[in-house]
């Protein structure tokens, strides 16, 4: 499996499963897969943290069990990360990503301590509008630093790029082991101005999916760094 741990010689390339065909959801994974992703991304939503409602641990169970190989990063979008711990691990869960807008200071030191002992990498995501500051304390334990690129609740949106110059301040930062990951609006258009920023993981769903030709979206992807 994918060891998110070890620095890429380019951007790896996540794909959201948020736009897949869910009616064919292991046949749309499989595709981009052996089309050239290197992991799935899983949008976990609340209806609160995010205005949407998404999928959970029976999603992360069943992709697990088809695709026994693929790192699984879960994004949750929700007000208590902390209940699903257990549960996402035992779902096969590969990374688990929260909101530091959720839990920041010695609150985020415990649930990454939880996170690990639950045999998860981990990673924290930032909102467009928070400031990186909070991030700080945990650069050196995270796995994945999360910056979004959209406001969490959609896929389809625009790429905001006034979050770049946190982009780089967190590459700036992390050493080798960390991934820097961008989330919302990523693109062939849009990835280089990522990449240049020091972006290593780049998620996408609606570029991807909506595309004809999904394996030329991923390549550009994987070639878009400088
Ligand atoms: C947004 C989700 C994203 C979303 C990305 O709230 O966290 O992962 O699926 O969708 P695109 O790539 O279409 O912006
Ligand atoms: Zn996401």
């Amino acid at each position: 499996m994918l060891d998110l741990n070890a620095k890429p010689d380019r951007p790896l390339v996540a794909a959201s499963i948020l736009s897949a065909d869910f009616g064919y959801m292991i046949r749309d994974c499989r595709e981009v897969l052996g089309k050239g992703a290197d992991l799935l991304h899983v949008d976990v939503m609340d209806g609160h943290f995010a205005q949407n409602l998404t999928m959970g641990q029976d999603m992360i169970r069943a992709l697990r069990r088809h695709l026994p190989d693929t790192v699984l990063d879960v994004h949750l979008m929700v007000e208590r990360p902390g209940d699903y711990i257990d549960d996402f691990a035992k779902a096969g869960a590969s990374n688990f990503t929260f909101h530091l807008e959720v839990h920041h200071g010695d609150d985020a030191r415990a649930l990454i301590d939880r996170i690990k002992d639950a045999g998860m990498t981990v990673g924290m995501a930032i909102n467009p509008a928070t400031p990186p500051d909070g991030l700080a304390p945990f650069l050196d334990l995270l796995d994945v630093v999360l910056v979004m690129s959209v406001v969490p609740g959609a896929s389809g949106q625009s790429f905001m790029p006034e979050v770049l110059p946190k982009t780089q301040w967190a590459a700036q930062r992390v050493g080798d082991k960390t991934r820097v990951e961008m989330d919302g609006g990523l693109s062939p258009t849009t990835a280089p101005a990522a990449a240049a920023a020091g972006c290593d993981m780049m998620v996408t769903a609606s570029a991807l999916f909506g595309s004809d030709d999904r394996a030329d979206v991923i390549r550009a992807l994987h070639e878009s760094a400088p």
